[in-house]
């Protein structure tokens, strides 16, 4: 079975996650295993990974490619959001290094037939987890307009955001919006011919915006992001893959308040246990793919890797 989902700069990756072989690891963000397989190529018997991933349908995939290392793995159905708890099941307090691959898989674009793509007829979906409520078809056929072009401009940073809001009430006033190619054909006839980006399908950011709303994908990382300095051993290190520009941003401002607060008075934030927890930037500017790589894989072109540790 081919994935087709190629990991995005895995040798970086091992590089500043893994600094113990026999440490204990988290892929917040499985997908079909690419880092995974990675991560326990590199760990000496008595390491352990644990696998998260919202997707079923990733869970299964991962299972499946992981399992000639079942010893030193666990995987679990579950949002890295909640860690902490995930952690505190499984009897683990602390690791020493997460990894968060944010974003989708090209399975999920490809393979899953939730709609994630603009060039597929497919029912419009796109969740990642099925076990929520949520769905893109639901969003499209019931926000406001107002809140529509929010959604649109806000998280695809669309500036036809107007427009193609204006269409879609149109449309559904007609007849509901249930497929992904009923809305993509109907965005590409929102804007202008001439101002067809060159590059990119015109409903690239409108897909990616309905997508990150239906997920909850920057509200995510945020609730993640105040507990993760908590759940890392000392030197324990976060690596985060970003693909989106609002993503990055709140990573690299987080990273900088963290290691700002490591100045006088040293320590902050202070966990729900009452211990301080501190942090320093690893990465000082985000790391990119090489451009073999985004020769080889044009998804990573987008890519940028930041690395923090707990001091
Ligand atoms: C870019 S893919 C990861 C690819 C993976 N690193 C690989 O090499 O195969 C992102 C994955 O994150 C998952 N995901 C998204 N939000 C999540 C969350 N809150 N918790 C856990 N997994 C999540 C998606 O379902 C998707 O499988």
């Amino acid at each position: 079975m081919d994935y087709s989902h190629q990991p995005v700069m895995v040798d970086e990756v091992i590089e500043y996650l893994i600094t113990d072989t026999k440490g204990l690891y988290v892929d917040g963000t499985a997908g079909t295993a690419g880092h995974s397989i990675e991560i326990c190529r590199k760990l000496e018997p008595f390491g352990r990974l644990i696998c998260l991933d919202v997707d079923n349908e990733a869970v299964r995939i991962t299972s499946e490619r992981l399992s000639q290392f079942k010893d030193l793995v666990a995987i679990v159905k579950g949002s890295y959001v909640e860690l902490k708890d995930i952690l505190g099941k499984l009897g683990i307090g602390k690791v020493h290094g997460i990894l968060l691959d944010l974003g989708m898989s090209s399975h999920q674009l490809e393979l899953s037939g939730r709609g994630f793509s603009f060039l597929r007829d497919e029912p419009l979906d796109m969740r990642m987890d099925e076990d929520t409520e949520l769905n893109a078809e639901e969003l499209v056929n019931t926000l406001t307009r107002e809140k529509l072009e929010e959604v649109i401009w806000n998280y695809g940073q669309e500036r036809w955001a107007k427009v193609i809001s204006r269409a879609i009430l149109k449309e559904r006033q007609k007849c509901p919006i249930r497929s992904s190619k009923q809305l993509s054909r109907l965005i590409e006839g929102a804007i202008p011919d001439k101002h067809h980006p060159r590059r990119i399908h015109p409903a690239t950011k409108t897909f990616q915006a309905l997508r990150i709303a239906v997920n909850r994908e920057l509200n995510n990382i945020r609730d993640f992001l105040k507990t993760a300095p908590q759940l890392l051993e000392k030197k324990g290190r976060l690596v985060v893959i970003s693909y989106h520009s609002l993503e990055d941003r709140m990573i690299k401002h987080t990273f900088r308040h963290w290691s700002s607060s490591n100045s006088y008075p040293r320590k902050l934030p202070v966990s729900d246990t009452g211990k301080h927890s501190s942090m320093r930037i690893v990465t000082k500017k985000g790391i990119k793919p090489s451009e073999n790589e985004v020769y080889l894989n044009p998804r990573s072109r987008s890519a940028i890797l930041r690395v923090a540790e707990r001091c």
